[in-house]
């Protein structure tokens, strides 16, 4: 939470000096970065739906009751190109900080309402993280239930911690099985132990959630202007099929862009997955290569995509090139104080490059899954040190107290 109160004071800043450009040292990115004055764009940007300090409403009965109704969030012309308008869907306003926290609650919910999630049972999921912080929440707002989460090695040690944190148990799978592997696992230890598998790889309550929410907030919230294009990528496909398919139906006009990153281009490679009788993935899927994108493709079409795919909801398919998402990420972080992890930075880049070739005056919503605090061990943060650089030591050593000299 620091970075971000952090980033915001950054923001708060520029608007608090209304005469002059703020400016403010990036240690990031090693340079001043200028704020616009209070006369600029960003001042005018602000119009909370509630005022500040009027409170958020009476006291909720638990944490997931705050899941869903993310705001949409204007993006400058730092990043957004010139006569068309990005807003971001951020989806770290979750609980537990990603869209995943709508599908964890979703399948829950609905397991405990058909019955085949019975009162003391043990829920069992294999996810790249963010499901599983999700379900380790909910399990615990449910008081009854407890979690076991299979995930494969190369996800960051945040989520792990996140997971574990959250009560949840983990059980981390080999690099070598990639993602079926991590799914298998989570099949066997569900058969052997009795145990309730979440399946949000192929559970119809996936897509649902999506279309029951997301979809509708997007379309709620912009009722009043026509969007053009609404950008997302695909894990499961659960946001893409559910929230795609209620775009579909209730602004037709919409183009849908579905992005996957170009090292794994499943969708694009036309190949189909070999599936169980339940629906998971028989093997690895050959187009498959490992990429950055945590939550993003993995080695196999998830049915929940599929089913999506079946139903021609996108119109158009967008490759993510190696780099693109992590400099898109930082590039949110350094220019408008969002904090978003690399698939929405890879989002975002689909969202501008998808702006640039459309006509003048068009509106895009992009989707920013998650936030980019779950990343502080991987490549988005490999080039921000812990300890102070050049520019910051001659910062200390500008004043004569409290200097901390590095230690050679
Ligand atoms: C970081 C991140 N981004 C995007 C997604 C994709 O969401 P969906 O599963 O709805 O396709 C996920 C899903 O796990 C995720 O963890």
């Amino acid at each position: 939470m620091k970075l971000l109160a952090a980033t915001l004071f950054r923001g708060a800043l520029a608007l608090s000096a209304p005469s002059t450009a703020a400016a403010f040292l990036s240690p990031a990115s090693q340079s001043l970065v200028k704020f616009p004055s209070a006369t600029s764009d960003l001042r005018k940007s602000i119009s909370c739906h509630a005022k500040r300090g009027e409170g958020y409403g009476p006291p909720l009965n638990n944490i997931s009751e705050t899941v869903g109704n993310t705001p949409m969030v204007k993006i400058s012309d730092r990043i957004c190109p010139k006569g068309r308008t990005i807003y971001a869907k951020c989806e770290f306003f979750n609980p537990l900080s990603s869209v995943k926290d709508r599908l964890a609650l979703s399948i829950i919910e609905a397991a405990e309402n058909d019955g085949s999630l019975k009162p003391g049972q043990t829920v069992v999921e294999a996810t790249s993280g963010n499901t599983g912080i999700g379900s380790g929440c909910y399990d615990v707002c449910s008081a009854w239930l407890s979690c076991v989460i299979t995930m494969a090695e190369p996800f960051s040690i945040e989520r792990r911690k996140l997971m574990r944190m959250l009560g949840a148990k983990v059980i981390v799978t080999p690099k070598a099985g990639k993602g079926t592997g991590m799914v298998e696992k989570a099949k066997e230890l569900a058969e052997k132990h009795g145990w309730f598998l979440c399946h949000q790889f192929e559970t119809d309550a996936n897509w649902k959630i999506h279309y029951e929410t997301t979809g509708p907030e997007i379309c709620n919230d912009l009722k009043d202007m026509n969007f053009d294009y609404w950008v997302t990528g695909y894990g499961t496909g659960g946001t893409f099929h559910g929230a795609g398919k209620y775009i579909k139906e209730h602004s037709p006009d919409t183009k849908i862009i579905l992005a996957e990153p170009g090292a794994a281009n499943l969708i694009g490679s036309g190949l189909s997955t070999d599936r169980n009788p339940d629906g998971s993935p028989a093997c690895s899927h050959p187009a498959f290569n490992p990429h950055p994108i945590q939550g993003w493709t993995p080695d196999f079409i998830p049915l929940v995509l599929e089913k999506g795919l079946g139903q021609s909801i996108h119109d158009e398919l967008v490759d993510i090139p190696d780099g693109a998402a992590v400099q898109m990420s930082q590039a949110l972080a350094r220019n408008e104080g969002i904090l978003t992890g690399i698939s929405g930075g890879a989002t975002m880049w689909a969202a501008v490059e998808t702006a640039k070739k459309a006509p003048e005056g068009s509106v895009l919503v992009a989707m920013l899954p998650d936030t980019g605090e779950r990343y502080l061990s991987t490549p988005l943060f490999a080039s921000i040190e812990a300890d102070m650089n050049e520019d910051e030591l001659e910062i200390a050593r500008s004043t004569p107290s409290f200097i901390l000299e590095p230690v050679s």
